[in-house]
This record gives C-alpha cells, structure tokens and sequence, in this order.
C-alpha cells in the first residue's frame, strides 16, 4: 500500500517537471496592455479610418495572415521582401500585394507609439481581425505576443500553402500538417466570401482542364459559359479580375458555400470541398444554418490558425520594419 502510494507520487511529480519544462510562453489577450497601452486601439482606429474608403483590402489582410500562418507558423514572415528577385510577394501580378502597404503603415504608426515592442505577425493578425470586422463580418478574438520570425522561403511557400488545384486529400493533408481539420478547411475556406481572383488561378478549368482543350465537368457548364464569354477570354488572361462570390463579395456571408454547393466555386479546391462526405455535409449544415452560427464557427477555426507554429518569450525578434529583418 505504503510502497504504491510512494510510486504513485513519484508519478505525478515526474508528470510536473515534465509539464514545467515544456511550458513555454503563450500567447495572451491584451500581451501589450502594460508594454503599450496603446497599440490596439491605434491598429482598430487605422484600420476603421481606412477600411471605410477601401473595403476590399479586408480581403488581402486576411489572405495574407493565412498565408503568414501556413509557412512557419504566424511569424511575420510573409511579409520579409525576399532578397531573391523571384520574391514571391514581389511577383506581379499579386492581388495580395494590396495589403503589404497598409501593413507598412499601420507598423510605423505603432513603432512611433512605442518603438520596437510590437510584432509585424501581431500587426497582421490584429489588421486582419479587426478590416474583415469593420467591413460588418465576424469578429473573433486575437491573443498576441507572437514574435517575429526571420526567414521567408519560397520554396516552403510553395509546398505548404494549399493551391487552388489541390483536391480534397492535398488540402487535407495541408491543413493536418498545421494542426486543422476538415471543419477547419470548410470554415476557413468561407473567406472566398469576400475578395477577387485573377482568371490565371482557374482558367484551366474553362480551357484545358486535362491537356484536351477540355472543360472541368464538375464546374456547373452554364456558369463556365459565363466565366469564358464575359470574364476570362482566354486561357492566358492573367489581368481580369473575377469575384469569387460573384454579386455578393462585400458581405462576409453563406453564400460562397451556396455557389459552392451549386458547383460554382471557382477553384477546384473550392468545389473539392463536396468530394468528401465530411466536408460536404459541413457546406450543408452551414448553409441551414444561421450566419451567426457561422461567424461563431468561423471565429473559432481562425482563432485555432492564429496560434500556429507562434515564436513567443524570448524566440524570434521584434522586427523594426515588416519588409526586412533586423540586422
Ligand atoms: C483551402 C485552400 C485555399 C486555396 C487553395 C486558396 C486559393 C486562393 C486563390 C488562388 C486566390 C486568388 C488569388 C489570385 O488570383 O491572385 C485566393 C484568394 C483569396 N483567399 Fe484563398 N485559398 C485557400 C484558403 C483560404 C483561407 C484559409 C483564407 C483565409 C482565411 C483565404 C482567403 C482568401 C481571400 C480573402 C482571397 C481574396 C483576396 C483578394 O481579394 O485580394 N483563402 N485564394
Ligand atoms: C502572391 O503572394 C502570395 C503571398 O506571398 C503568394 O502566396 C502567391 O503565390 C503570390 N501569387 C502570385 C500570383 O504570384
Ligand atoms: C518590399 O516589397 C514591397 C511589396 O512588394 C515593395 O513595394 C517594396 O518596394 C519593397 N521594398 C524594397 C526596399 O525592396
Ligand atoms: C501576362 O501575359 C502576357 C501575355 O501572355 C505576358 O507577356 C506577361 O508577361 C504576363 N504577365 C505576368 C505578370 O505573368
Ligand atoms: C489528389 O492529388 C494528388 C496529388 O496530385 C494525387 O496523388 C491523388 O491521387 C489525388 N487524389 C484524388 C482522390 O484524386
Ligand atoms: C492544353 O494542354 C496541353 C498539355 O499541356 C497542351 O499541349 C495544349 O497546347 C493546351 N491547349 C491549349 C488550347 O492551351
């Protein structure tokens, strides 16, 4: 008894120091209310100043914090200029590229407060937070204390972030890979609600889906009919611009998961999301759903995203200027 007792303890306080030293700094709520009372509200305030004149940028801030969090976790890094010339955020044409300047700006308003306490991956995840909020979609909670990183690689953009061909298994492997799951993948994918696609990044679906001048069949024919007679003329149109949920792009809403659903997404990792029973059954429930209920979801699928891989405590740095790293 005594001896099972004592092995019993021995137990639990080995389960201590273990769960001690793998303790590490989190991201919290309000990280800088004591370092700098005022960062958020200068953040919020900007972001409302601006979003009211140019609402779309609400779309690349929230592409870009995704994109931030898919490549060595939520550190900033999407934002580091490559010194390489094939810079992925230089390539043009890059609708993304919108947001990279705002970022800049919204970073030197906050450095001036407090110079250097602030991330550039904070920045974005707040920016992000608060543009897609001011445009009247969800709000969801931003934790910060993240740190920012000091490597940008093209080469593990390119493997990480899903592509607009990838089917269902790609994404979900992707999306596993950051510690998010299929319902992750229907939610976060709702942010095509919002925001614009170059005809490049689905023309092969309308011109040459296999190699035979063929059509993707499960993109609805009448819509494809539309999308070539009026929008993308050719399979080379890399200027056109296309709205994801056509009509309906300025309201953060179900109805991309009914264009979804109607076989109208317009890439195929969109229409991929009706090739798995799980993911087809979440569109549905959603669309009989209500909306807050979908704001609910949705809050809870990017909070989750927004804490991937963080560099917290004493990792990374705090980056001077977004685009380079400290030197
Ligand atoms: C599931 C895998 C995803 C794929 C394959 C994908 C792919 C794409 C592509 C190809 C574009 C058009 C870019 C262009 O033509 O320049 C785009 C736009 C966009 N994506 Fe995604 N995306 C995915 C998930 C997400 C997620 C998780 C979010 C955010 C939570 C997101 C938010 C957006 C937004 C807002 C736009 C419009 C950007 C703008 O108007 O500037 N996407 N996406
Ligand atoms: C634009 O930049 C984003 C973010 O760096 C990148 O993921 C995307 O592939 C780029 N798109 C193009 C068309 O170059
Ligand atoms: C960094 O990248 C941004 C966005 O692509 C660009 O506007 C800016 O000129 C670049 N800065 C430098 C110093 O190269
Ligand atoms: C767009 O297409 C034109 C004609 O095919 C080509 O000359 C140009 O380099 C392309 N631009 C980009 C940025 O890919
Ligand atoms: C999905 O794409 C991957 C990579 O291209 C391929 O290996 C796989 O066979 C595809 N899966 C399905 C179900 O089509
Ligand atoms: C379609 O793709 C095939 C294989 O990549 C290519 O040989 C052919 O020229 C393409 N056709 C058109 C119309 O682009």
């Amino acid at each position: 008894m005594k001896m099972r007792n004592q092995s019993h303890c021995i137990k639990v306080l080995i389960l201590c120091i273990l769960a001690a030293g793998s303790t590490h700094a989190q991201l919290q709520l309000g990280f800088y209310t004591k370092s700098c009372p005022k960062a958020e509200q200068i953040i919020a305030n900007f972001v409302h100043e601006h979003i009211r004149n140019a609402p779309s940028l609400a779309a690349p801030l929230i592409r870009m914090h995704f994109h931030d969090c898919f490549v060595r976790g939520c550190d900033g890094s999407v934002l580091l200029n490559s010194t390489s010339k094939q810079a992925e955020k230089d390539a043009p044409p890059n609708l993304t590229v919108r947001g990279f300047d705002f970022i800049d700006r919204v970073k030197s308003l906050v450095e001036a407060e407090c110079p250097g306490v602030v991330s550039c991956a904070d920045i974005l995840a707040l920016s992000a937070r608060d543009s897609v909020a001011a445009t009247g979609g969800p709000y969801w909670k931003v934790p910060t204390g993240r740190r920012d990183g000091v490597i940008s690689n093209l080469v593990e953009a390119r493997s990480q972030i899903p592509a607009p061909f990838h089917n269902i298994t790609v994404l979900q492997k992707l999306f596993q890979d950051q510690g998010l799951d299929l319902k992750d993948l229907v939610l976060l994918s709702g942010a095509h609600t919002i925001g614009i696609s170059l005809c490049t990044s689905f023309s092969n679906r309308l011109y040459n889906f296999t190699g035979k001048g063929d059509q993707d069949p499960s993109l609805d024919s009448e819509y494809a009919k539309n999308l070539k007679t009026f929008k993308c003329k050719n399979i080379n149109d890399n200027t056109t611009i296309v709205e994801m949920d056509p009509g309906s792009r300025k309201t953060f809403d179900l109805s991309y998961y009914n264009q979804v659903s109607k076989r109208r997404g317009l890439f195929e990792s969109d229409a991929a999301l009706l090739n798995n029973a799980v993911t087809k059954s979440l569109v549905t429930q959603l669309l009989q759903g209500s909306i807050e209920n979908f704001y609910a979801e949705f809050a809870k699928s990017i909070e989750k995203m927004g804490k991937i891989k963080v560099k917290t405590g004493s990792e990374g740095e705090i980056r001077k200027q977004c685009a380079f790293v400290n030197s």
